[in-house]
């Protein structure tokens, strides 16, 4: 078993108690203590990097459509708080550099590409200093492979539901730090592969204090979750 302290990486931002991905759910992750933020990125129409899960704007925004086929200024009109609660009316789908902005400073920018990886993406980490920070996640492994052409330097994470067989060597060979799975195909023995590679296993997603707990036991290091306060350590996340 691992004896590297626990962290936790916010699922979204805080998504239990702010909108998902958007800043005030990256502002009160950092004020729960979350040591690392994961967030999506998707493309935009005119070709801008915004800050969403689903492949449509219809369950988190007041819009519909696909974020493909809006522009960045039709998708900034959208509310993307009133879904959750009116308290939050009127907060927006962030753009990239908002999310760096927001969580730069305070913790780990942990970024999942929902869409092959944009040209741009790692000027924009340069421009915050944030390359060798930042850790890119994908369940694509082509998609990983891309971004390490673009960067010798900035972190990557294999995400997969599930575990199987030459899993943590698939991660090494995409030169990852970070190998990322479904808390259901995670065990002891599953960290123990992930170590002997060289990787750290994080698990997704842990939203009680039980499953935390468990994640804990089993010698993972990142625990995914919407309840960041669940885990308050020192540790910082690299
Ligand atoms: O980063 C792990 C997790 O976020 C992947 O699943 O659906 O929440 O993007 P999803
Ligand atoms: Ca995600």
């Amino acid at each position: 078993m691992s004896s590297s302290p626990v962290f936790a990486v916010a699922h979204r931002g805080a998504s239990a108690d702010a909108p998902e991905n958007t800043v005030a759910a990256f502002d009160e992750a950092v004020r729960q203590g979350a040591v690392a933020i994961e967030f999506d990125l998707r493309l935009s129409a005119d070709g801008e990097m915004v800050v969403i899960h689903d492949e449509t704007v219809d369950r988190t925004t007041s819009g519909q459509g696909r974020v493909a086929a809006l522009d960045l200024l039709d998708l900034r009109r959208l509310d993307a708080g009133s879904w959750m609660h009116r308290r939050f009316a009127g907060i927006r789908i962030p753009t990239l550099d908002e999310a760096l902005l927001a969580i730069g400073p305070h913790a780990r920018p942990v970024i999942e590409l929902k869409v092959p990886p944009p040209a741009g993406l790692v000027d924009h980490l340069r421009k915050y200093d944030l390359e060798r920070e930042a850790l890119v996640l994908s369940f694509d492994r082509s998609w990983l492979t891309a971004v390490r052409r673009m960067s010798r330097d900035l972190p990557l994470g294999l995400l997969s539901e599930g575990w199987h067989h030459g899993l943590p060597e698939a991660a090494r060979q995409l030169d990852a730090e970070v190998l990322a799975v479904g808390i259901d195909a995670v065990g002891p023995g599953q960290v123990k592969a992930a170590e002997g590679f060289g990787l750290e296993l994080w698990c997704f997603t842990a939203n009680d204090i039980g499953m935390v707990a468990a994640c804990a036991a089993m010698g993972v290091t990142g625990i995914i979750t919407d309840h960041p306060d669940l885990i308050r350590t020192r540790q910082s996340a690299r």
